[in-house]
Order: structure tokens, then sequence, then C-alpha cells
């Protein structure tokens, strides 16, 4: 779909206007208490692979920058965050400077980071709800390994592309005597065009400007890093919900969420 990036900036821009007290207080709370509680249990499993000590980390896609901020609590020397929304970029920068934290942010398309960020990380993180916003991964990922140094590595935690094929309670021909049926194509190729706001952000529903995002397969994610240059040194499933839209479906046999370590040769 043409300018879905476009349409996405002012779609995020508007959610974070219409955020709520405790979507943005909450995250400086706990990065001043304890900021490893603001990690997934899988982000956490992983980093138990990879040592952040003295390490530059850039991540893609940070919203307000609290996973960023918080992943400095693992002894990184630095850590830098991109995403499309200036409103958040704006904000996260005021946080990161108010709890004197070397965490600086920068309001980029990704797909638009320049060449100055060559070969600048040492560390590339992609967090839950980061990689949807692309219609191809294979831009995303040139961007993302054009930025880490050789032998860097790059991390991934997101849902599991399973859950695209489930429906919630709010879709049209959900059923809920039987949330594990599947209503989605694995394969599904046409965009989710959404107008009912970022409820995670906001706590209440409002008619919003229009999300555009796209599913992709793991051979998608495979194909598009092998491609960009990066072996997979570790993958791991787990049946934790990181969306909060299946938590009902948590330990139940079904993957919903993943991790993934690659290095750049
Ligand atoms: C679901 S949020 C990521 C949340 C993050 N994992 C966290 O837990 O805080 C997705 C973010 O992607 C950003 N985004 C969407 N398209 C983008 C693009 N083309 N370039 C940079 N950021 C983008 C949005 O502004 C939004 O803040």
């Amino acid at each position: 779909m043409k300018d879905y990036r476009k349409m996405n900036q002012a779609a995020w821009e508007e959610a974070f206007e219409h955020s709520s007290e405790t979507f943005k207080m909450s995250p400086i709370k706990r990065l001043k208490e304890d900021p490893r509680s603001i990690l997934s249990t899988p982000l956490k499993d992983t980093l138990n692979h990879v040592n952040l000590k003295g390490q530059t980390l850039g991540q893609f896609c940070v919203n307000s920058g609290r996973e960023t901020m918080a992943l400095m609590d693992y002894g990184l020397l630095e850590s830098i965050g991109f995403d499309i929304a200036r409103n958040m970029v704006d904000y996260a920068n005021e946080v990161s400077q108010s709890l004197n934290l070397n965490t600086t942010f920068y309001a980029r398309d990704i797909l638009e980071i320049e060449d100055d960020f060559k070969d600048r990380f040492d560390i590339g993180l992609l967090t839950i709800g980061a990689m949807c916003w692309f219609d191809d991964l294979m831009p995303l990922f040139e961007v993302v390994a054009k930025t880490i140094k050789p032998g860097g590595r790059l991390m991934i935690e997101d849902s599991h592309p399973i859950t695209n094929m489930i429906g919630t309670s709010s879709e049209e021909g959900y059923d809920p005597k039987t949330p594990k049926n599947l209503m989605y194509s694995y394969f599904r190729k046409e965009p989710w065009v959404e107008q009912g706001g970022m409820g995670y952000m906001t706590d209440k529903d409002y008619d919003s400007k229009t999300f555009v995002s796209y599913s992709h397969t793991l051979t998608e994610i495979f194909t598009a890093l092998k491609l960009n240059g990066f072996t997979i040194d570790y993958f791991k499933e787990f049946d934790i919900d990181l969306s909060s839209m299946f938590m009902h479906l948590e330990q139940q046999g079904l993957p919903l969420s993943f991790t993934l370590i690659a290095t750049k040769i």
C-alpha cells in the first residue's frame, strides 16, 4: 500500500497524543526502581546469551523508549533508539535526560536511517511490534544490518507469527467457545488496516487515523536475515503472550512468542 509508513506515522503520533498518564508515568517509576521489570521474560532469557557490558546498542521502532533505557541496567556503554513518531522521540529524550542515562533517541523512518549510523552498533534490537510495520522485511534488515558492526549481534523478540492466525474477541466471526480457532491464513499477504486506536497506550477506544501492518512468516524472517548477511545463532519459542491479546491461551501448547539472536558476518 502506497504511503503506508506516512499513514502509520500520523496514527502513532495521534496515539501518543491520546496516551494515558499511566502509559507515560509507569515506565519512569520502573526505570527508577527496577528497570529490568520493563523487559519481557523471553527477552530477559535471551539476554543470558548476549553480553551487553560496555557495548553500544541500537533499537528500532522503540515507541517511547522504555526498553532502550531499561537495557542500560545491563551495563551498556550507550543505547540509541529510533522511532518514526516525533512526539514519542521528544518525550523519550526528555525522560532519558531526566534520568541521566546515556540513551539518545532519533525520529526516523527505519528505512531512512542514514549512512552516519553505518557500523555503529555492537548489538541491534527489534522487540514486539516492530517488524509488522514493514510490508517487506528485506529493506528493513538491509538497514538494520548496515548499522551493526561486522561480528555484531542482532536480537529479536516478537509475537510468534502463528498469533496472526488467531482471532480476537473484537473481531467478526470470533467464537469465545473456541478461542484457539485459526481464523486467518499464516501466509496472509494483504495488510491489516485498522482504525480502532492503540488501546494499550490510551486505555480507551477512539476513532483513530489508519494503522497499516503486515504479517510475516518465519520463512520470511529467516530468509531476510540470511540474505542480509546474518547467521542465526539462537532461536527459541515460548508459550508466553507478549501482546496482552492472547493471555487466555498461555501454556496451552501454542507458540505465542519467540526470540532470536543472529550474528552479522
Ligand atoms: C508496538 S510499538 C513498539 C513497542 C515496543 N516494543 C515497546 O514495547 O515499547 C511500534 C512502534 O513502531 C513505530 N514505527 C512504525 N513504523 C515505523 C517506521 N517505519 N520507522 C520507525 N518506527 C516505526 C511506531 O511509531 C511505534 O512506536
